[in-house]
């Protein structure tokens, strides 16, 4: 239980946080690594299990835009498959190091905490005990990061009222009461550690939908209040993913004034408003006004991927996400621009991908015929994608890395057309920008 006076400190504490960090020079690195579920899980199987994933957080998504109250909160589906990225931080005093899915997806930070029942999965590393650390506390009920300020919004909370809240993501929901705590960023030297107190995050005591041994937790990077990037009041960030091919190199994440593209060739486009209920508030909407595949210009509708007045539609830049999600009149075009270039024979790969769209090469070592690029055209930038970004090979199959989904749902672009790509989100300017970059070299 904690008194009103240590609630007051609490706050303002929060608030301190927020002036310190974003006057910190010494800004946050972050290493990603990519989750290869098993070295020897051939790409077909990879994709198949980060597609299922990305179907089942889609759905989920799909379902919340069109809850007419808004009550779904952000649902992702966690289960950490191949094609998640994990970042390494450290939660309390003294520091218990874990690592956490980071997601843009989503805003919640949360780990799982001891006492911990049956209802905890396995995890990799040990249990954080919130009464082992000297630095935790109980987040007021009536804090602005508090999950049940809606729901008691116009009362008074009882003193010492801890907010329990059961967030669903997709397929898995995490129960949690909201704690504060400090937290160590920063995996390699201390010089470049940043340990931040007053972060608002959730101690989980039972799960559903997880099905890992990588992950202890997940860190939200969304626009909301309680992610990482609104906590911490940096007003921007950056992340560069490693090619898939290489699974030796580790990604980078930079948060603060150390996220700027130094990168020759750099792009921006302005985030689109989004629309203002949750769990479509966190996202990171663009304008795709277009897309080429080499020097041709596709002709989809201009309307076909923008956001609707009903808050339905549009195309958001996610982290969480592996394969880019198109609504099918605009992946039509994409898939019969590919065919009319590609002289293989089509096969049949949904079996061993879930992927739409394969040709046969004539054996597993044979390189694919070389290809164009494809360009997104953004509201006033070029993404340009080569074809290792859009295209992806599996021993015989070489499929096109993309999936559809019926016309006016929410398009994504996923992580795998982001690899070799430095892309900030400045959220202060509101605009994302993107250069490439080699990201084992960051
Ligand atoms: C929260 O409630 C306590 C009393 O229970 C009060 O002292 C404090 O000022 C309130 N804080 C906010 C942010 O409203
Ligand atoms: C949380 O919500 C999920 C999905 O609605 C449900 O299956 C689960 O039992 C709930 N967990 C708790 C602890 O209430
Ligand atoms: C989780 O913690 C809450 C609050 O202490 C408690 O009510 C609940 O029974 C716990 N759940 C499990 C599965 O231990
Ligand atoms: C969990 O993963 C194992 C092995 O990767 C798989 O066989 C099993 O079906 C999965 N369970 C669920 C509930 O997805
Ligand atoms: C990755 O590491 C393995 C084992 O250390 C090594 O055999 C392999 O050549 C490396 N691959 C690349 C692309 O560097
Ligand atoms: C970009 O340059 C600035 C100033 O020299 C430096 O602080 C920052 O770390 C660099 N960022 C990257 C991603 O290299
Ligand atoms: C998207 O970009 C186009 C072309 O620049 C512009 O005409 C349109 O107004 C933009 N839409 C939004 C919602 O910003
Ligand atoms: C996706 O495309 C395939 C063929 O390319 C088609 O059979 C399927 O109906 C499309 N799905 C949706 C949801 O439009």
């Amino acid at each position: 239980m904690s008194s009103p006076t240590q609630m007051a400190s609490l706050a303002i504490l929060v608030s301190l946080v927020c002036a310190a960090l974003a006057s910190d020079a010494a800004a946050v690195r972050v290493e990603l690594t990519r989750i290869h579920a098993d070295p020897s899980l051939i790409a077909s199987q990879f994709v198949r299990d980060a597609l299922r994933r990305d179907m089942h957080r889609h759905n989920a998504r799909q379902l919340a835009a069109s809850s007419s109250d808004g009550t779904v909160s952000a649902p992702t589906q966690i289960s950490p498959t191949p094609g998640e990225y994990l970042m390494t931080l450290a939660i309390g005093t003294p520091p218990l190091s874990y690592q956490a899915i980071a997601d843009t997806g989503s805003d919640l930070i949360w780990t799982q905490c001891a006492p911990c029942s049956s209802q905890c999965f396995q995890q990799p590393t040990p249990l954080y005990n919130p009464s082992s650390s000297t630095t935790f506390g109980v987040l007021p009920c009536n804090s602005s990061l508090s999950m049940c300020a809606a729901a008691l919004a116009g009362t008074t909370p009882p003193p010492g009222c801890a907010c329990m809240y059961n967030q669903t993501y997709g397929s898995g929901w995490t129960f949690v009461f909201q704690g504060s705590e400090t937290f160590t960023f920063g995996s390699s030297t201390p010089a470049n550690q940043a340990r931040v107190p007053g972060i608002a995050f959730g101690c989980s005591n039972a799960s559903g939908g997880f099905n890992t041994s990588s992950a202890s937790g997940l860190v939200g990077l969304g626009r909301g209040s309680l992610s990482l990037v609104s906590q911490l009041g940096v007003p921007k960030f950056s992340y560069c993913l490693t090619a898939y091919q290489d699974t030796n190199s580790t990604s980078t994440l930079l948060l603060g004034p150390s996220a700027s593209l130094n990168d020759t060739g750099v792009s921006s486009t302005p985030f689109v408003a989004g629309p203002s209920s949750a769990p479509m508030s966190t996202y990171y909407y663009l304008n795709l006004t277009g897309i080429s595949l080499g020097t041709t210009a596709l002709s989809i509708p201009p309307n076909a991927l923008s956001l609707k007045a009903d808050g339905t539609g549009g195309f958001i830049i996610d982290s969480g996400t592996t394969i880019t999600l198109l609504g099918n009149t605009a992946y039509q075009q994409v898939r019969a621009a590919v065919v009319s270039l590609v002289t293989l024979a089509t096969t049949d790969g949904s079996a061993a991908t879930g992927l739409d769209l394969c040709f046969e090469l004539p054996s597993s070592t044979s390189s694919p015929p070389a290809m164009p690029s494809m360009t997104l055209h953004f509201d006033g930038a070029d993404m340009v994608l080569p074809a290792e970004s859009y295209m992806m090979s599996d021993s015989d199959l070489w499929c096109l890395a993309m999936q559809n989904q019926t016309d006016g749902g929410l398009s994504i672009l996923g992580n795998y057309q982001q690899q070799n790509m430095h892309i900030l989100y400045d959220v202060g300017q509101e605009t994302l920008s993107f250069a490439p970059a080699k990201c084992s070299t960051l």
